[in-house]
């Protein structure tokens, strides 16, 4: 797997976060490259304000904060910190950080998009860029060539102005556009809804899992949450919108919450549904994390799980997989881990594996999912 980034002349060394051993994947795409290749033609004067949005690992912000002043946006912890370690691991210029729930900044020269996975996300984002920037700052997107539909190009041009697509090179194209359709429309950047059969009403921001209804897994999950005043500290790992932890708070009114995820909308969304969902004075926390890291050992009685199986573009199992062995180690000796799946992962191999034979067994199942609880084991007393 490459991770040398050689282009006119510079080299960059780029690695993923979290650095694996045994990666396989990539920490920059063809169309990183096919911006900076585009960028670079236009020789631009230095110290131009350059705003890069989605920058998965740092490729854009590495190579551009060497003659710019760079501004990264992203939703996402895990980028922030994968751009981190490679301005550090290239010595690069210092790079200003936000995340996309922030504003625009006004003084941008340039701006420079990763498309999003989300279209609401994206909306959100053309509409930002619409009210905060000039007609005459260019705005330049990329994607796999197959993800730019015309749907998405009508995005753009509803949103933010007119549009158009250069050659496709290597499977990649770009989006040029301006910040001119006339008038511009606001959106409100969040959903709102309730839960059918719940006391859970839910606001979501725009790159929330399962921003607009609810998943499926978690509707199955919803009917298995445990009530059991022993249940002190509970953890909803990947909480998305927050809606296990607000179900958990409801059953269990003693206990402590916290939600953690990497996306900061999710930690945003789930703080302000805990807010609004549970008893005024409730304790809780929701944090913007990788897994666990950092979490203190044997410091939860309950930890709830619906894994994701993606990374940024990459589908992977790797990420439910740190997931159970943070659990383990942050579970109390008795502590029990949650877990939602769609049959067809193999969660259990992975558990028992993990947390032995005889401490995994089967909560419940339908036709899609099973829901499966780890049991840390008492008798291995001082074991992680
Ligand atoms: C399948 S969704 C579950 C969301 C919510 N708990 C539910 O049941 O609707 C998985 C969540 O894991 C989050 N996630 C992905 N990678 C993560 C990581 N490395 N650390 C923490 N959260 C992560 C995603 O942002 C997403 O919100």
């Amino acid at each position: 797997m490459k991770t040398e980034l050689n282009l006119h002349d510079r080299s960059l060394t780029l690695h993923r976060f979290p650095k694996r051993s045994n990666e396989t994947l990539q920490a920059w795409d063809a169309g990183d490259e096919y911006l900076i290749n585009h960028v670079e033609e236009l020789a631009l004067p230095d110290h131009q304000n350059i705003v890069v949005i989605n920058d998965n690992f740092g490729a854009l912000a590495c190579w551009f904060s060497d003659k710019h002043n760079v501004t990264l946006m992203s939703d996402s912890f895990i980028s922030h910190k994968g751009v981190k370690q490679n301005l550090e691991q290239n010595h690069c210029n210092k790079v200003a950080f936000l995340t996309t729930m922030d504003a625009i900044p006004a003084n941008a020269d340039m701006v420079l998009i990763q498309l999003p996975k989300s279209n609401r996300h994206l909306i959100w984002l053309l509409s930002q860029l619409r009210k905060a920037l000039p007609a005459s700052c260019p705005i330049i997107a990329v994607n796999k060539a197959k993800e730019i539909h015309t749907s998405t190009l009508k995005l753009f041009e509803k949103y933010l102005g007119e549009t158009k697509t250069s050659l496709a090179w290597k499977k990649h194209r770009l989006v040029f556009s301006s910040a001119n359709v006339e008038p511009a429309i606001e959106v409100d950047p969040m959903t709102i809804w309730g839960v059918e059969g719940e006391d859970i009403q839910l606001k979501n921001w725009p790159n929330v899992y399962s921003g607009e209804s609810l998943d499926l897994g978690a509707r199955f999950m919803l009917q298995h949450i445990p009530q059991d005043p022993a249940l002190k500290h509970i953890v909803d790992l990947g909480c998305g919108n927050g809606v296990l932890s607000v179900k958990a708070g409801q059953l269990n009114p003693q206990a402590r919450l916290t939600c953690v995820d990497e996306s900061f909308m999710a930690v945003e969304s789930a703080k302000q549904n805990l807010i609004e969902n549970l008893d005024e004075g409730r304790d809780f926390q929701c944090i913007a994390n990788n897994c666990l890291d950092g979490f203190k050992p044997d410091s939860s009685y309950l930890i709830m799980c619906n894994p994701p199986f993606h990374q940024q573009q990459a589908i992977t199992d790797h990420i439910a997989w740190q997931m159970f062995c943070d659990a383990k180690r942050i579970l109390n000796k008795g502590g029990k881990l949650l877990v939602i799946g769609n049959r067809h992962l193999g969660y259990d191999a992975k558990l028992k594996r993990l947390f032995g034979d005889s401490n995994v067994k089967l909560v419940a199942s339908n036709n899609k999912f099973v829901i499966l609880q780890a049991t840390k084991d008492p008798a291995k007393l001082g074991a992680n």
